[in-house]
């Protein structure tokens, strides 16, 4: 019987990469406007990676995407596209595009997503630099039997979000034109947007901005030792806090807005993360 160790490394296989990447990136919803950056692109569709998660919305060819090329002399591999626990995916679904990344052999992963602010100085269109993380879902990726071949069974999480990455994400950010922010990012699972009191429970909790994604993602990355770094852009301020109700237009609508700035972002970080 196939090992989930061994479904990861049949996905690696598959892909075949002649070179190794560097540097791999997750775009969030409606982030994916970088992949146009990306110099020698092999596009490789979710769909033809073995035991690769799909979601509906990918099965239907709108998108899910591996691709792999260079930015300068970095050499990435980008995820366009994720499934999402909200939709009923297992945690080990949810993060088994992580493992498959690591064993291309990447060393730093930079994870996106579309956010809410809870932090109250924070507006549509911010950049948030993540510098920590809650993991509000009562799940782990890590729990059950360890698998020694990608990490210890209790791994310290002092630093996820490394600090040099950190700074090096922030100045990219700057240096697009970004106004940015740093803080902590909540995640819940979804798929409903929270209510006015989980949001002020957010802000006592510590919480700057919220979220259905990343976490698990990054969990798997630090279990395996990766370097990550993490960037949410501010869609929207979570409920309660403006006047207005929330809906995934609008989160696609703000996205859409700073694809330039996230692109020029995007592309700087990567360089300087490869190094
Ligand atoms: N809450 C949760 N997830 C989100 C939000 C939000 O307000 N905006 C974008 N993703």
């Amino acid at each position: 019987m196939s090992t989930y160790y061994d479904q990861v490394q049949e996905a690696v296989r598959a892909i075949a990469a002649t070179d190794r990447p560097t540097v791999g990136v997750v775009l969030g919803s409606g982030l994916s406007a970088f992949v146009e950056q990306i110099d020698e692109p092999r596009v490789i569709p979710y769909r033809d990676i073995p035991n690769f998660p799909v979601s509906k919305v990918q099965v239907e060819g709108h998108k899910g995407d591996l691709v792999l090329g260079k930015i300068g002399d970095a050499r990435i591999v980008v995820m366009s596209g994720r499934v999402h626990y909200y939709e009923g995916h297992a945690m080990s679904a949810v993060t088994f595009p992580i493992r498959m990344l690591a064993g291309l052999g990447i060393k730093t992963l930079l994870v996106t997503n579309a956010a809410g602010a809870v932090n109250p100085d924070f507006a549509p269109g911010d950049f948030m630099v993540i510098n920590d993380q809650l993991n509000l879902v009562a799940d782990n990726p890590l729990r059950g039997m360890n698998e020694d071949r990608f990490g210890v069974r209790f791994p310290d999480f002092t630093e996820a979000y490394s600090k040099d990455a950190r700074a090096k994400l922030r100045e990219a950010c700057e240096s697009a034109g970004a106004t940015v922010r740093e803080g902590v990012y909540a995640f819940l699972p979804g798929p409903c947007y929270e209510t006015p009191a989980e949001v002020r429970m957010l802000r006592t909790l510590g919480a700057d901005a919220v979220g259905m994604s990343t976490v698990p993602e990054v969990i798997v990355a630090r279990h395996m030792g990766l370097t990550v770094a993490g960037l949410s852009i501010i869609t929207n301020s979570a409920a309660g806090i403006s006047k207005t109700t929330l809906s995934h237009d609008e989160v696609k609508e703000v996205a859409g807005r700073v694809q330039k700035p996230l692109r020029m972002a995007l592309a700087r970080a990567v360089q300087s993360l490869a190094r």
